[in-house]
């Protein structure tokens, strides 16, 4: 059912953008394709060969951007230059122009920041795409709804022949998912979010967070209300957690897959459009 290629590419990507300094270095010779994803929990900048596979990237947690929109502009400029240098030290090339994305239904101003941001840190501001559809263009479904769950929001798109016909954005994704945590255990918002993604703590914290999920559910519920849909194609950094595609299958009784690592599958497909 999930082809091999878009195995192949999230294999890739899985192994070669890494949050710290090392990762797999040769000289790059030929095209890449660069993508900026300016996420409410991750920074990714990624690069992808001529056949759109990657072949480096780095990424890592920050708060200057929430919900599509630039809170700290000097911090992301910042940001997305360090972590452009880290991919230029990889392939040891520079990189010029990349592609980069906002949640569906952010206003114009917002998007042109994203834009700005990118010039700031040296990168020419080839295309920007709408999260949720730069999602579909990795994933080249045919019909169905992609379903990306962010840090900062709940991103989707219908697909239909191939064609994003609708999508929306909605304020829960990850960090909701934090801030429920901290509150139920009296503990601090970081701290939440490292027994979040911690593999060992998740089965004992399914409860506390099932009430978010649900949430997320009903959303996408209420989005596709006017489609025919039999698949939801669930992405982000948050489908990462372990039964959440259980619940929200549960609250829209729509069959929902996770198609391989689900974490960097925007990042790539901004890529795509550079
Ligand atoms: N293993 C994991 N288990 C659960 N959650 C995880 C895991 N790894 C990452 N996350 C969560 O995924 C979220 C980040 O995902 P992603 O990078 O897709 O979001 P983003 O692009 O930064 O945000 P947005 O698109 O909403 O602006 C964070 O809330 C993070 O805590
Ligand atoms: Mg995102």
């Amino acid at each position: 059912m999930l082809n091999p290629r878009l195995q192949e590419i999230l294999s890739a990507a899985g192994k070669v953008v890494v949050a710290g300094k090392d990762g797999p270095v040769g000289k790059h010779n030929g095209v890449l394709h660069v993508g900026v994803d300016l996420g409410t929990a991750y920074t990714v900048v990624v690069a992808l060969n001529e056949d759109m596979i990657p072949v480096a990237g780095a990424y890592r947690f920050a708060q200057v951007v929430r919900d599509g929109v630039v809170v700290d502009f000097h911090g992301a400029i910042q940001l997305v230059r360090e972590l452009k240098t880290l991919v230029e030290a990889r392939l040891e090339v520079k990189l010029t122009s990349a592609a980069s994305a906002y949640p569906p239904g952010v206003a114009l101003a917002e998007v042109r920041a994203t834009g700005h941001v990118l010039e700031g840190a040296g990168l020419e501001c080839s295309k920007l795409v709408d999260e949720a559809t730069a999602a579909a263009t990795l994933l080249q479904i045919d019909k169905g709804v992609v379903l990306d769950v962010g840090g900062g929001t709940t991103k989707l798109a219908v697909v239909r022949n191939g064609k994003v016909i609708h999508t929306a954005d909605e304020p829960t994704g990850g960090t909701h998912f934090s801030l429920v945590i901290a509150g139920a255990l009296h503990i601090p918002f970081m701290d939440a979010e490292k027994k979040k993604t911690d593999r060992r703590h998740q089965a004992e914290l399914f409860m506390i967070i099932r009430p978010v999920m649900e949430k997320v559910g009903t959303i996408v519920a209420r989005h596709i209300a006017g489609y025919k849909v039999d698949t939801i194609y669930l992405v982000g950094g948050t489908a990462r957690f372990p039964g959440i595609e259980g619940v929200i299958e549960e609250v829209t009784g729509i069959k929902t897959i996770i198609p391989g690592d689900p974490l960097f599958v925007t990042p790539v497909g901004i890529a795509m459009h550079n």
